[in-house]
């Protein structure tokens, strides 16, 4: 039988998970795939420490370049993350003509044109499959099952962080600061959780889908990131009594005007699917010209769901190396322009705004005036009870498809004018 070799760089959590179900179930992937799917190296920098797994420890090693170089792997599964040492990782590997398996988002978000473009000189395979989605094997959908489907649109919840967050505000009525706390006791969120709740993480993986849907690389720094920091209770609330509630959503689309890909909180209504994913969890809902809406739902990270999905990839490349073959050489086609990005500041949503209008005669027209001089028009507004600054009360307002530009001059002249006790926030409506 032939024998393929991995190996394992960066020994943390998914690496030690990655390396239970090499072992585990190894001979359900002999049987699977007809090859010997073993692990060869394990590097690391620390080799001590118990990882829960049981290895052999003569594999264990802590320099990755010579682990890489070894002439018994032929796989290279860089579980490191970040961009410095995992970057000169997979371009090592790549160089040294050895197939690669990555989950790094931010990696491939930011520096994929050079890793895919080297991948391709090289002529060797590099999956990523667990990179969105964590144990959703939503990049080999899109790449496999819906291939013969031009895609219009992908909403996802795609940051298990932020959707506990959300949950736990919208369930218990708790605020943004203490179910954060909460979060980083528990383990959910990172001591420096921004880039979780400032939705970075979730734009690298929305960017990770555009160059899968739509051929384009396109730069973080040309789309729209808004996050859930300091996301106040208030409209967690409102958005609950109007029929919706709040997710961070990375939505990717092709629409007439060009592409949109943007990450922001927005007002999921209830009825959408979306709508009832809740905690860790992740889910995309994928809208295709042929499929239709298809959804996918499950957990986006976690040491085995991730290692099942960087599993799946090992054992695809092994299948391909076995037929003498590489598959995804060009893993993403360049098909598409950057340039077909409609800029954040043109893109037209309907909008929730909150105001806290400060209470003397005629400021509900001020401000109803203002939004009409940008063009914004209301579709409907309610005064809730609340609990603003004395002398204000807060004023829901449903806007009709609004430029983002539009809305966001208009709620700066309105804080601007004296009629709101605080700044007016905004989030984007999906629509059903
Ligand atoms: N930090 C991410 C999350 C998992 O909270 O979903 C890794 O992408």
């Amino acid at each position: 039988m032939k024998k393929i070799g991995v190996a394992i760089v960066g020994f943390g959590t998914v690496g030690a998970g990655v390396a239970e179900i090499l072992t585990k179930n190894h001979d359900l992937l002999v049987a699977r795939t007809g090859l010997d799917i073993s692990l060869a190296k394990i590097a690391d920098l620390d080799i001590t420490t118990d990882r829960g797994v049981k290895v052999d420890p003569a594999i264990l090693c802590t320099d990755a370049f010579a682990a890489i170089s070894d002439p018994s792997v032929d796989i290279v599964v860089e579980l490191i993350g970040g961009i410095g040492i995992a970057r000169k990782v997979i371009l090592a590997a790549i160089d040294a003509g050895k197939a690669v398996v990555t989950a790094n988002k931010k990696l491939l978000a930011e520096c994929g044109a050079e890793i895919f473009g080297r991948a391709a000189d090289k002529g060797v395979d590099i999956y990523f499959g667990a990179s969105v989605g964590g144990g959703i094997p939503i990049i080999r959908v899109l790449r496999e099952g819906l291939v013969g489907n031009a895609v219009r649109r992908i909403n996802g919840i795609l940051n298990g962080t932020c959707n506990y967050i959300l949950t736990r505000m919208e369930e218990e009525g708790l605020p943004f600061d203490d179910v954060l706390a909460d979060a980083q006791r528990l383990g959910y969120a990172e001591a420096n959780p921004s880039l979780d709740i400032d939705g970075f993480d979730t734009a690298h993986k929305a960017l990770i889908l555009a160059a899968l849907s739509y051929g384009v690389q396109i730069p973080l720094d040309s789309i729209l990131v808004e996050g859930i920091r300091g996301l106040d209770g208030r409209d967690v609330r409102y958005a609950g009594e109007l029929g919706f509630k709040i997710k961070l959503l990375a939505t990717i689309a092709r629409e007439d005007d060009g592409i949109k890909v943007f990450v922001a909180p927005t007002l999921v209504p209830k009825t959408n699917m979306l709508a009832s994913v809740s905690g860790v969890f992740n889910a995309a809902l994928v809208s295709c010209d042929m499929a239709d809406d298809t959804l996918y739902y499950g957990r986006g990270a976690g040491r085995f769901p991730t290692a099942s999905t960087v599993v799946g990839d090992i054992a695809d490349i092994a299948m391909n190396l076995a037929a003498g073959e590489v598959r995804h050489r060009n893993v993403i086609p360049k098909t598409g322009e950057a340039s077909a990005l409609v800029p954040a500041s043109e893109m037209r949503n309907a909008f929730y705004a909150r105001l806290s209008v400060i209470d003397k005669p005629g400021s509900l027209g001020k401000f109803a005036t203002i939004l009409g001089n940008h063009g914004v028009s209301i579709a409907a507004a309610m005064q809730k009870q609340g609990d603003d600054k004395p002398g204000a009360v807060p004023v829901v307002v449903i806007t009709g498809k609004a430029r983002e530009a539009g809305v966001k001059e208009a709620l700066a002249e309105i804080l601007a004018a004296g009629v709101v006790a605080e700044p007016p926030v905004a989030y984007r409506i999906l629509k059903d």
